[in-house]
Parts: structure tokens; sequence; C-alpha cells
């Protein structure tokens, strides 16, 4: 998979150097570039902002710069491969379609991912024309219904989310079966050795008897109604949602 992300802030994604990404991306899994937007401006100050028209707070990004790089990186992106790539450029947006698993199971099936990081107010909207003129996949993602400064954050989220489900990146493929969302509901508890814990206020907790009963039919009943119980208490929406199986938000 290729991923390139569109910055002023190209610092910000060092960490997809790190962990399970980084080997991904040393072991050539995944082809990460990380451009600097304002490379594609031509004035001394490198200006990517201006007031908005018709007046209004804040700033908003000019879209010369913008139509540039996507230029540059379509054209190195096709260079790769091939003259008919085209990526789904993704724009994370706190107007955007809220970040699933489901969605970032459909992404990491993508051969090319573009990440265009809007900050201040936002883009001027001609970029979003000229590129679905041009015959590219926009989607607008947003995390959650809360507003962040820009979208370096997301998109380190979204590319975990993503590159994680690439065949080979994880060492156990079986972990992102069992994990929360991937059914549709949380993940039920999990536990590990000792059985027997006395936690440091002297109490004694156990692991529940019947993870000991190496019966595996009642454990996985078990484990079934422990993750529909979190489920109704901590996402009911969830629930409420059911028929979206993969399809649903937030962690374990
Ligand atoms: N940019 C600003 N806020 C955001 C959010 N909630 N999700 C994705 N991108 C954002």
């Amino acid at each position: 998979m290729r991923i390139d992300v569109i910055t002023i802030f190209p610092e910000y994604l060092a960490p997809l150097d790190l962990s399970l990404i980084g080997k991904a991306r040393r072991e050539g899994l995944v082809d990460l570039n990380v451009h600097d937007l304002r490379g594609f401006t031509h004035d001394r100050h490198r200006t990517v902002d201006d007031t908005p028209v018709g007046g209004g707070a804040g700033m908003v990004m000019k879209p010369e710069p913008w139509a540039e790089a996507f230029a540059h990186v379509i054209a190195q992106g096709q260079a790769e491969l091939g003259a008919s790539a085209q990526p789904v450029v993704l724009f994370p947006n706190p107007a955007g379609e809220p970040l699933r698993q489901a969605s970032a199971r459909s992404l990491s099936e993508e051969a090319w991912l573009v990440f265009a990081c809007g900050r201040y107010e936002g883009i001027d909207e001609r970029v979003y024309e000229h590129l679905a003129a041009r015959g590219c996949r926009i989607r607008l993602v947003s995390l959650g219904d809360y507003v962040l400064n820009g979208g370096e954050v997301a998109v380190l989220a979204i590319t975990e989310a993503v590159v994680r489900l690439v065949p080979g990146v994880l060492g156990n493929p079986e972990s992102v079966v069992e994990e929360s969302h991937s059914h549709g509901l949380l993940e039920y508890p999990i536990y590990t050795r000792p059985a027997s814990w006395t936690d440091p206020d002297g109490v004694e907790r156990r692991v529940p008897e019947i993870l000991l009963s190496g019966d595996h039919g009642r454990i996985a009943a078990w484990r079934h109604a422990r993750s529909l119980e979190r489920t109704r208490q901590r996402r009911p929406d969830l629930l409420a949602s059911q028929g979206d199986a993969d399809d649903s938000t937030s962690a374990r």
C-alpha cells in the first residue's frame, strides 16, 4: 500500500516511523511519503492561508498550493503504481463521516491513500471540486464529534487503524478477528495469569472459573454474553444499529 500525507507540519507524522507501522514500512508493506504543503508555495513567506471571502473569523487554506501539491503527489504515485492508478483522497475533517472499523477495513484494501491535512478554518472548497472533476475519489473522515486543531492527529489514528489490517502487518492475524468492533460488539474482558491475584488492598481477585475449565464451547458462550453485556452498558448505540456488523466506533 502507498500512503501520501500532505501537511504543513511534516514533523507531526514522525510517530509513523515507530512500532508496527514503522516495521511495516521497513518491510516494504507500506510506502509512506510525507509532503510539506509549504514546498508548493512561491512567495517569500511560504503562505498557505488567507482571510475568508465574505468575512468571518479565522483563516482559510488557499487553493493554489493544494492543487500543486496534489498534482505532484499524484504524478509521483502514478509513476510508481502505473498511469491509471487513482488514490482515495482522505480529508480528516470534523464534518466528515465518522471513522468506523468497516471503513478502516475497506481502506486497508486500497492500493493508494492520500491524506490532506487541513488547518485553520479549513481548505478552500474549490480544491474539493477540482479533485472531484479530475476523477479522484474523495472522502471526508472524522475521528469523532469534537474539534482538533488540524488533520495530523487524525492521520496518525486513521493510518494506524488501516495499516494494521493490511495483510502481513500484524504478527497474529487472529487478533483482529477477536477485537472490539470486528463483530459490531465491544470485546469481552480478558485475563492472564495468575488465576488468583491479591491486589495491593489485600483483596483476592480471581479469574472467572469458566475460563479455567478448558471447555471451549462454554468459554465462547461466556465471552459472547460478556461482549453483549459490555456493549449494552457502554455503547447501546451499537446494538441499536446491529445489522451493520463490523461497523462501529471507539476503542475497547
Ligand atoms: N480535524 C479537526 N477535527 C477533526 C476531527 N474530529 N476528526 C478528523 N479531523 C479533524
